[in-house]
């Protein structure tokens, strides 16, 4: 990209326009440490998917030129802009953040026509090899202590220095390795931390872009992409929770979700008829394993298309979901946007009738093949289709389904990729797949969220695989398509809690692995390590081994049974984050790195994870290990299980047998906590435990309906709880608009498990 030499440029309040010889900058400070950055193209303005609101806090700003540079100053920022649109910022006090890289970029990556041939000779794929310079593209100067969070569900590890990838929604059944530069869903929002200071980047275009974070060269990190235009936010807040705060007031925080939503859940790609069903609903039951959530994959349709009910295999409609509530179950199904082409079905005949669905640049109806064979596209990005498709969800409601599963929206399609002059729509705005494709999983799940809100009033439960950068506002996501591997099993802590730290905070994996067979210890490895994750689901594809705790002995069972009982006692600590989360963007599943950026032993920590700010969970994720090396930052940590006093600020080693998931809780912690249930809403709630940890702190904890929306209402209590010293607790009652417990029980820490 060219800009050459500054000429000018003029100011309009926080808005600037930079005029260079040969390209114009937009920059805007929208609050004192977060800057958009929109180079001036040609092109049609570009809505944003992920930016939905205007968001500006008037802030002073001030602007002087000094030669050929431009100094804008914030109370937080110094942003120094010079020829060739060279930018550098700084925080307030001169700490160097964001530098461009003035270099020219290493010939190491090119690679020789004849090299190429070699590669591809075998059978690699030698794609990204080839072009590595793109229309749009910005490099950034690297440190040497550069580590990299974010990014949402990419593959790896928790620090994505010196690995690349890729943003292009991508439905790969193959084992998702550390080699992967893409998976489903597109969140090009990245952290940077320093050895001082941290910064954050939203490139904020949906076209299929790029992401070299120190593999071509140490010196710099880049970012390119195929198409749009040069579209990025600074977001500066001196710390990691501060720049995710950032982050997530600019494209939206995990709403708070229903309190059921947050229990353990069931599901299989192969439960073929209601008898299937009923025998996993009865099964939890007996063996007292709690449980709240039945997944109905495509079996339940007839050929695989959406909105329709099997009734051959699956009864009356609405009778298997009466059953199951009756037995506290709720039921989610699933829907995928292929919709199959077959003249005289309704979805096929309303979609043709009113142009609903994509075409080739022809004109024609773009056909593809997915589950249902044949099948066309719904143009999602358009208010119209969403709300048709929206409308369609009010018969599987009124049959008694509590939540939408959305997949394949990648999309997802079976003869070849969808080509890129397909024709899709941004609202009205004729456009193409190659702008569309990274946010057709993010207005399917728009489509879901607003249909669910409107037709039950309760906030919506809706898992999507596919998503952009803003999605979660509407959806949860899960992973997608691992498989039952240790690997896969390692990879969960990482992946989780980057897309947490990139807002999607009500995230999980498929507990158990999707594809492949697991083994006894291996599910229980993942039941342990999932217990706090913020989706709980066990799910698997057909023609694997089952994979319901019973499937594998008594053993599996015990400890399945232990640690799902212990999500339910922990349920109030999880919702009050995800309450808490609604507001400040944090996550519920956190990286230690989090929140202690400036302790480099936490820096590529993969195995360990925070669970707010005051446990940490320090799972088995190793076949065959029965200890566990587990890393306390500083500070005094409480072994959840003995009560073990521990000094943080370093390693130890934990005994843990087959049923042990190590766990730690922080000095002077206070965690709200109920008694377990077979499901949420077989008891009323009307005790709260507290399990007191030594030490001096205070809690607040959040209390309501955990359905609707009257807590927006102010329908709602919040307690504040208080340990002194002498461990003396006080309650303070900070806001009550809701019937209170009946009964709040301090336990102190170290009987194992209260309640
Ligand atoms: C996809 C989904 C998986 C689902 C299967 C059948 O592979 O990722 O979760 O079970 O399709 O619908």
């Amino acid at each position: 990209m060219k800009y050459g030499r500054l000429i000018s440029y003029t100011q309009d309040g926080q808005q600037l326009e930079l005029a260079f010889e040969e390209n114009g900058v937009l920059l805007e400070v929208l609050k004192e440490d977060v800057v958009h950055i929109r180079v001036r193209d040609d092109l049609p303005p570009c809505r944003s998917k992920a930016v939905e609101e205007k968001k500006s806090v008037p802030t002073e700003i001030s602007v002087s030129r000094d030669g050929q540079q431009l100094c804008v100053t914030t109370p937080a920022l110094k942003i120094r802009i010079g020829d060739d649109f060279r930018m550098d910022i700084s925080g307030a006090d001169e700490t160097p953040l964001l530098k461009d890289y003035c270099g020219e970029r290493t010939a190491a990556a090119a690679i020789g026509e004849k090299e190429l041939k070699q590669i591809a000779a075998e059978g690699h794929d030698i794609t990204n090899l080839k072009e590595k310079n793109y229309p749009v593209q910005t490099v950034k100067a690297l440190d040497p202590d550069d580590a990299f969070y974010g990014l949402g569900d990419k593959t790896g590890f928790l620090n994505k220095r010196n690995y690349e990838y890729e943003n292009w929604n991508t439905d790969n059944p193959q084992a998702h390795n550390e080699d992967f530069h893409a998976l489903y869903k597109s969140i090009p929002f990245l952290i940077c931390k320093k050895k001082t200071g941290a910064y954050g980047l939203f490139f904020d275009n949906t076209f299929h872009s790029y992401l070299n974070l120190g593999k071509e060269s140490p010196e710099y990190f880049y970012y390119g992409a195929d198409g749009g235009s040069l579209d990025y936010y600074f977001l500066g807040g001196g710390t990691l929770p501060q720049i995710v705060s950032n982050y997530t007031w600019l494209t939206g925080t995990t709403p708070l979700p229903q309190l059921w939503t947050l229990g353990y859940q069931q599901s299989r790609w192969g439960y073929v008829c209601a008898k299937d069903i009923r025998e996993v609903a009865e099964k939890y039951r007996s063996l007292q394993i709690p449980c709240d959530v039945i997944h109905l994959d495509i079996d339940y349709m007839e050929d695989y298309k959406v909105f329709t009910w099997d009734e051959a295999e699956y009864g009356k409609p609405g009778e298997l979901f009466a059953e199951l509530k009756a037995g506290g179950y709720k039921a989610v199904t699933i829907l995928d946007p292929g919709t199959k082409l077959e003249p005289g079905y309704f979805m096929y005949e309303e979609g043709m009738k009113n142009g609903y669905f994509a075409k080739d640049k022809d004109g024609n109806l773009y056909v593809n093949v997915v589950w249902p064979g044949e099948a066309n596209y719904p143009d999602f990005g358009r208010k119209e289709v969403r709300d048709w498709w929206g409308g369609h969800h009010k018969a599987l409601v009124d049959m008694g389904v509590s939540g939408i599963w959305n997949d394949m929206n990648e999309p997802a399609s079976f003869r070849g990729p969808l080509p890129l002059d397909v024709v899709f729509h941004d609202e009205e705005r004729e456009t193409d797949h190659a702008e569309m494709h990274n946010v057709y999983g993010h207005f399917m799940a728009k489509a879901t969220f607003e249909a669910l809100k409107e037709q039950t009033g309760k906030r919506p439960f809706v898992i999507t695989r596919a998503c952009y950068a803003g999605t979660q506002k509407y959806s949860t996501v899960w992973t997608g398509d691992n498989q039952s591997l240790w690997s896969h099993l390692q990879m969960m802590v990482p992946q989780l809690c980057n897309l947490g730290m990139s807002g999607f905070s009500f995230c999980g994996t498929d507990v158990g692995g999707f594809g492949a067979d697991a083994t006894p210890e291996l599910l229980c490895r993942w039941v342990e390590a999932a217990c706090f994750s913020p989706l709980f689901r066990n799910h698997s594809a057909m023609g694997t081994r089952r994979q319901e705790p019973w499937q594998f002995g008594e053993e599996v069972i015990a400890v399945s049974r232990k640690y799902i009982e212990l999500r339910y006692r922990f349920l109030p600590y999880l919702y009050d984050l995800f309450y808490q989360g609604e507001r400040t963007g944090l996550p519920v599943m956190r990286p230690l790195v989090l929140h202690y950026e400036d302790d480099p032993n936490v820096r590529d920590l993969n195995g360990e994870f925070m669970v707010g700010e005051q446990m940490i969970a320090a799972p088995v994720l190793e076949q065959g290990a029965v200890k566990k090396i587990v890393y306390l930052p500083e500070g005094i940590w409480y072994d959840f299980w003995t009560g073990e006093k521990i000094a943080g600020g370093r390693h130890i080693l934990r005994d843990a047998p087959l049923d042990c998931c190590p766990i730690y809780l922080k000095a002077g912690s206070i965690i709200p906590m109920y008694a377990p249930v077979q499901y949420v809403g077989e008891k009323p709630y009307d005790t709260l435990y507290l399990l007191i940890v030594p030490g001096e702190g205070s809690y607040e904890h959040f209390q309501d309906n955990g359905t609707d929306y009257a807590y927006r209402q102010g329908e709602y209590n919040s307690y504040r709880f208080t340990q002194d010293r002498e461990g003396n607790i006080t309650t303070e009652m900070l806001h009550h608009q809701y019937p209170e417990y009946q009964n709040i029980i301090p336990e102190p820490l170290g009987n194992g498990c209260i309640c």
